[in-house]
């Protein structure tokens, strides 16, 4: 029997009894050797921090942060990657000898996805990120390093999709990559690739944005996943565009936090299309029942 220390890890949201990260994790771990006991934790909405303390001073090694937190978390660190300085947000935390260390790899793991598992190189590249909130926030950087010919942050409160770019306009300039704010009406046309990072999905809304804002076979993405995001992928797909949910980005994000805690990236390729499965599987089921409610 094996007498390896077992790993603590878990996901801290609210809701976050729909989480898919302790399945990826179990795999990775299978995938690596290592013991690892990733668990949910649903934290009362004013109780984060208590709640990952508690999880810490129990000799964990880490969690990640989802909905609704990530923005405490950020507040919450001692120390931070940069590019969870940047992006003002934390989605993966490792509990250190001296604190609490932030990172952010939801931006890495989407990047990961949209080169390695879409195949579509961002470099020169016109980019469009629809949203806002710390989901937008945490993408800008990793796109931004990717070198994209324009990156355009079209929101439907556009003051604050202002406000999110210039925190990104030094880092912008230094890679001469072009960065600008707008309206979600006026996104400008010809994208190669648009990514959904608003929560327009979770009311089963799609943006509303004008004919010919993709070229056709662009890739368009919703950081979302499940059947929530039907209605944005029927949209893509009838702009002639490539429709792509954001269960890749779930398994990049999480091979790249199981590195901030374990120093190993695991592979993504066979959880990933294990998770596929299990997700179409899923969606198809819903899909088949709400057609059964309604006729
Ligand atoms: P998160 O941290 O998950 O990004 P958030 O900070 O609440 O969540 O941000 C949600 C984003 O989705 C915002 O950009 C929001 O637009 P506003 O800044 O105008 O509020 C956007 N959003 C939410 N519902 C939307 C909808 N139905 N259509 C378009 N954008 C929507």
């Amino acid at each position: 029997m094996s007498t390896a220390p077992i790993t603590r890890l878990a996901v801290v949201g609210n809701p976050v009894k729909h989480s898919r990260s302790p399945q990826i994790h179990a795999r990775f771990a299978a995938a690596t050797g290592h013991a690892v006991d990733y668990t949910r934790i649903e934290s009362p909405l004013d109780q984060f921090v208590a709640t990952v303390r508690a999880f810490a001073d129990g000799g964990a090694r880490g969690c990640n942060v989802t909905t609704p937190f990530k923005g405490e978390a950020f507040a919450a660190c001692t120390r931070l990657s940069d590019r969870a300085r940047r992006a003002e947000a934390v989605n993966t935390i490792a509990f250190e000898a001296d604190g609490w260390f932030g990172d952010n790899t939801d931006g890495a793991g989407l990047v990961r996805d949209i080169e390695l598992n879409a195949g579509v190189p961002l470099q020169g590249k016109r980019v469009l990120v629809l949203g806002a909130g710390g989901a937008a926030a945490g993408a800008l950087g990793p796109l931004l390093a990717a070198r994209p010919a324009a990156l355009v942050v079209a929101n439907r409160t556009p003051a604050r999709a202002q406000a999110m770019i210039e925190r990104f306009a030094a880092g912008a300039a230094r890679l001469d990559a072009p960065l600008s704010a707008t309206a979600l009406e006026t996104p400008g046309a010809g994208f190669d690739v648009l990514i959904n990072a608003t929560a327009a999905s979770l009311q089963a809304a799609v943006p509303p944005l004008p004919a010919g804002t993709l070229k056709a076979g662009a890739l368009a993405l919703d950081m979302m996943y499940g059947a929530a995001t039907l209605p944005f992928l029927r949209w893509a797909r009838a702009q002639g565009a490539v429709a792509r949910d954001g269960l890749g980005m779930l398994v990049e994000q999480a091979s790249e936090a199981y590195f901030v805690w374990l120093g190993v990236r695991p592979g993504t390729f066979q959880v990933l299309t294990e998770m596929r499965r299990e997700v179409d599987a899923q969606v198809s089921a819903q899909v088949a029942e709400a057609a059964r409610a309604t006729s």
